[in-house]
């Protein structure tokens, strides 16, 4: 049985204190949830956030990494530099970061290896645009963004993946993948995991879905049978909104 795991994505949202504000709202409200509960909050506020979530349930995760410990990269954080700061989790190859940012998939193969190394557990991110999807390209996309992340990883190492699959087309814009079309794309990602590794390892790893899941939608994405978890953006800023999804 896979522990459902509910993360929320807060990108570039709350300053320090909006953050500390929202932990604290937001912890009395999942003292009894039976779910992994993540929040990735700016680099800026995850030292606080460490520090406010200890003791409870929540995790801390970073939204993204460089995959050199140190360097002249100006203006990037390292693995190592959120390590030392307690995370937990660290999301990579998040769609924004590869349409504004240059992420592409190698970058994110690298940065999966780098933070497997140091015993962050990954996110790791993909998912078509609308194109693909009218093209009938969203198995092929999906399919090779899922291999390359993967690339040169050992079974182990797979296995310690979580994966995010969020269509661009339903981030941030009220339109969710129908629950049937969103447990059919994270089912071709498990047969891809199945592929590179082996059937027990493709059964273990937790497949969360993005893009536009709340409260009304949640329970119905979590009842599939290859839906783990949610991967949150906006109804993640909300301490309710959250503890609603965490406590589906
Ligand atoms: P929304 O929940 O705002 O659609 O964002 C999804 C997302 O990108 C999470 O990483």
């Amino acid at each position: 049985m896979r522990k459902p795991i509910i993360a929320g994505n807060w990108k570039m949202n709350n300053t320090i204190k909006e953050a500390k504000d929202l932990i604290e709202n937001l912890k009395p409200l999942v003292v009894d949830s039976n779910v992994d509960i993540v929040i990735c909050p700016s680099y800026l506020s995850i030292e606080a956030a460490v520090e406010l979530t200890s003791g409870s349930p929540i995790k801390v995760g970073a939204q993204n990494m460089h995959y050199e410990e140190s360097g002249a990269y100006t203006g990037e954080v390292s693995g190592e530099m959120l390590k030392e700061l307690g995370i937990e989790y660290i999301i990579i190859g998040h769609s924004e970061r590869r349409q504004y940012f240059n992420e592409t998939d190698e970058t994110v193969n690298k940065k999966v290896i780098k933070a497997l190394k140091l015993n962050l557990n990954p996110i790791v991110c993909v998912g078509e645009t609308i194109e693909e999807r009218e093209n009938n390209k969203a198995k092929e996309v999906v399919t090779t963004q899922v291999k390359n992340a993967l690339a040169g990883l050992s079974q182990e190492e797979i296995s310690n993946l979580i994966i995010a699959y969020e269509p661009i087309w339903a981030i941030g814009t009220g339109k969710t993948a129908s629950s049937d079309d969103a447990n059919e794309v994270c089912g071709w990602i498990r047969e891809v995991v199945k592929e590179l590794s082996d059937q027990s390892i493709a059964e273990k790893i937790r497949i969360q879905y993005g893009g536009s899941v709340k409260p009304d939608n949640i329970k119905e994405l979590m009842g599939q049978t290859h839906i783990d978890g949610a991967l949150v953006g906006g109804a993640s800023l909300k301490a309710d909104q959250f503890a609603a999804l965490v406590n589906y």
